[in-house]
């Protein structure tokens, strides 16, 4: 289907409808006590957006949610496919729910998101699991509460993939984890077919959300209280291209940043082959938008980005890395990592090294690389064993680790904005972020929980600093 013909349709009054039933027919089941939900999510942000959308449909079922799937009525794994590790804990998380439902045969147990869209996974569910009772994909999510009230009333499994109509759905009720900090989808799936990914596969093509709504889902987060919004999408640069009216993601960004408000903007993923200037200058001129750029760049040589499909080598990598250093005062750079890609030698590798080096990252997400079903990288020849992956890997993180310290002990005696997230579960001591993502930690009352407060670094532990609050902040910083 071409670009244009993607269009946006609202979650239909029938999913509503839907709800409803589901709420009646729990009510009866459970003679009037709340039914209990227990929603398990692996993976990315994306994952857990997309898990915040079913919880608000399950919430407007009349669901309750519950930490634990001991007492729940409703358990569902929300799973991830990028990695064979990912999928692993899922196949041995799932086989532990047949207790769980040999004691309480009324429970239903379901699962979805980017595994499901796969054929021979959904199959071995099928055959392995008799207890899962409901099975879909990502593509299936705009009718999450039709396939929900199916398996209820008729007792029989329900398993549906690959419904995908290319269209975007939007006015789905949100119930989101956190109160101050919140992510807001901008785009769903992926054009780029980068030959190790399973991405394009089971999320689609790209669709760009409407920018009127996007704005208004900002505006409402930013009234209601959040102080850190992450724009989402798996390329995040190539906002728009499917949009009538040339919108782009950096128009998009400075149009939120435009709104009132005391709030950090974040967003993710960029692609280095689409990160344009004009984005670093947007966030270098920003009000809100913080000072943290993820920009994933696999590979540091160039015959591997190559085989990657990645369409850009080091030396563009580089260029706008070196751009945005200039432009953004205190910039934060962070990056995905592979190692052990098919084919990659150890000379390869050394070329990942000194990139990291070159660039002085504050924390990296690494990877060993994971052949994905369908993929063309898992056809590719694969010599290295996994052990001297291992190794490689190893080393990799031993150099970052180096890296991440030094950056972390230059910011000491500095004073940081800091966003106040939480405890850390050591006496009372409470932990927050600054704008470039880095974790701190402090003493500080509770009541600090979801404020800016102004924070002194005065001392720095490998990639996590230390500090204090000088004068409590009771207002906006
Ligand atoms: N194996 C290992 N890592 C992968 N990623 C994606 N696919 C694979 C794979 N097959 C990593 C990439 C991506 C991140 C989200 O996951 O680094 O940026
Ligand atoms: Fe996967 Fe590449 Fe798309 Fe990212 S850009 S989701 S790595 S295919």
């Amino acid at each position: 289907m071409a670009d244009s013909e993607i269009s946006i349709n609202s979650l239909s009054g029938k999913q509503f409808e839907y709800m409803q039933l589901i709420a009646e027919i729990m009510e009866i089941r459970k003679r009037g006590e709340k039914p209990v939900a227990f929603i398990r999510t692996y993976g990315c942000q994306q994952n857990v957006a997309d898990s915040e959308k079913i919880k608000g449909m399950l919430a407007q079922s009349g669901f309750e949610f519950s930490d634990s799937p001991e007492n729940a009525d409703f358990i569902l794994f929300n799973t991830c496919a990028v990695r064979e590790h990912a999928e692993d804990r899922v196949f041995g998380n799932v086989g532990a729910l047949k207790n769980i439902k040999r004691k309480h045969p009324q429970i239903l147990i379901a699962l979805c998101g980017c595994m499901m869209e796969q054929e021979h996974i959904a199959n071995k569910i099928y055959k392995s699991f008799p207890f899962v009772g409901l099975v879909f994909g990502t593509h299936s999510l705009h009718h999450f509460p039709e396939l929900m009230y199916n398996s209820l009333v008729n007792g029989k499994r329900v398993f549906e993939r690959g419904n995908d109509d290319n269209k975007l759905y939007e006015g789905f009720p949100i119930r989101r984890d956190g109160s101050f900090k919140g992510w807001l989808p901008i785009m769903y799936g992926c054009n780029n077919f980068c030959t190790y990914c399973i991405v394009p596969y089971v999320r689609g093509r790209e669709r760009s959300r409407d920018k009127q709504i996007i704005l208004e889902e900002a505006a409402a987060m930013i009234n209601n209280g959040y102080k850190d919004i992450t724009l989402l999408g798996q390329n995040v640069n190539s906002y728009g291209k499917n949009l009538e009216g040339g919108v782009n993601f950096a128009q998009l960004l400075r149009e939120i940043d435009s709104i009132d408000g005391d709030y950090w903007l974040r967003f993710m993923t960029s692609h280095p082959k689409d990160c344009s200037k004009e984005l670093i200058d947007t966030m270098a001129k920003g009000t809100h938008i913080s000072r943290h750029l993820h920009l994933p760049f696999q590979s540091g040589s160039d015959r591997v980005l190559k085989e990657m499909n990645r369409h850009y080598d080091r030396k563009r990598y580089l260029e706008i890395v070196n751009y945005a250093k200039e432009k953004i005062d205190g910039l934060s750079l962070t990056s995905d990592i592979i190692v052990g890609f098919p084919g990659e030698t150890y000379d390869d590798f050394k070329q990942t090294l000194s990139l990291i080096k070159e660039v002085g990252f504050t924390s990296l997400f690494t990877f060993i690389y994971s052949p994905r079903v369908g993929t063309p990288a898992a056809e590719m020849d694969d010599p290295v064993p996994a052990s001297e992956k291992s190794k490689w890997f190893q080393e990799l993180l031993q150099v970052q680790e180096e890296i991440a310290a030094k950056r972390c002990a230059d910011m000491v005696g500095s004073t940081q904005k800091v966003l106040i997230e939480g405890k850390t579960g050591k006496n009372n001591e409470l932990s927050g972020r600054t704008s470039g993502n880095i974790v701190v930690e402090l003493d500080a009352p509770e009541s600090t929980i979801g404020t800016f407060q102004n924070v002194t670094i005065t001392k720095a532990r490998n990639w996590i600093l230390k500090g204090k609050i000088e004068n409590i902040n009771n207002g906006g910083i």
